[in-house]
């Protein structure tokens, strides 16, 4: 077993989401797409989740004024597109234009989502936690999308089909196998 002289984060795999916002200045609005890994899960009932954006970026700016946001999954078929939006920054380019992706209206928020995402979720801005290079923005989800094309009939999503992109040490991955259900060994 090697110690690393540097203690080192090696979580993986991560999750690659995609958030969306939207500024209305006046009659001029911009909606804006954001990569993003570090996120996770914050509590249950209701559903709190955290995304973690480093200081000064557009997309964090946006959110704390509007204290919205979209949580859109995409997969693997969109790998180039969620790569070019992490390339580029919403303040100087229209990444819906960008990337081509098309937007469907939000039930609660006013955030478009992503129609090439069969997973979008609505989110509101339940708090803001300071650190020292990344904020972490937490978020209720209100209301959940699935694209029928990907639902199971339990009404849960379809992830073999879904194929979901995974972050791992600065590489895209995505998942191999199922190899079980949660729970298996039998709780006791
Ligand atoms: C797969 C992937 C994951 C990323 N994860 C994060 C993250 O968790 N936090 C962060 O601040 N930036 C992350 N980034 C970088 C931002 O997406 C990037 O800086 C983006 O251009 C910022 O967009 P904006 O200027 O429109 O806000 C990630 C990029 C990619 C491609």
């Amino acid at each position: 077993m090697t110690i690393l002289k540097k203690a080192k984060n090696f979580l993986a795999p991560l999750p690659v989401i995609l958030v969306t916002t939207r500024l209305k200045v006046n009659d001029v609005v911009k909606d804006n797409i954001i990569p993003l890994s570090w996120v996770g899960v914050v509590d249950s009932r209701p559903d709190l989740i955290n995304i973690n954006i480093s200081k000064g970026k557009y997309s964090g700016d946006i959110i704390r004024k509007t204290e919205q946001f979209g949580v859109c999954i995409p997969t693997y078929k969109y790998l180039e597109q969620v790569d070019k939006c992490g390339c580029t920054h919403g303040d100087k380019v229209d990444k819906f234009e960008l990337v081509n992706f098309s937007k469907i209206e939000a039930k609660q928020i006013n955030v478009p989502l992503i129609r090439e995402c069969p997973i979008n979720m609505e989110c509101e801005l339940e708090d803001i936690i300071p650190f020292k290079t990344h904020e972490m923005f937490i978020g209720k989800i209100v209301k959940t999308h699935i694209d029928d094309e990907y639902i199971l009939e339990d009404g849960n999503p379809d992830f073999k089909k879904i194929d979901i992109l995974c972050y791992v040490n600065g590489e895209y991955w995505v998942l191999d196998r199922k190899v079980g259900n949660l729970f298996f060994t039998g709780k006791r």
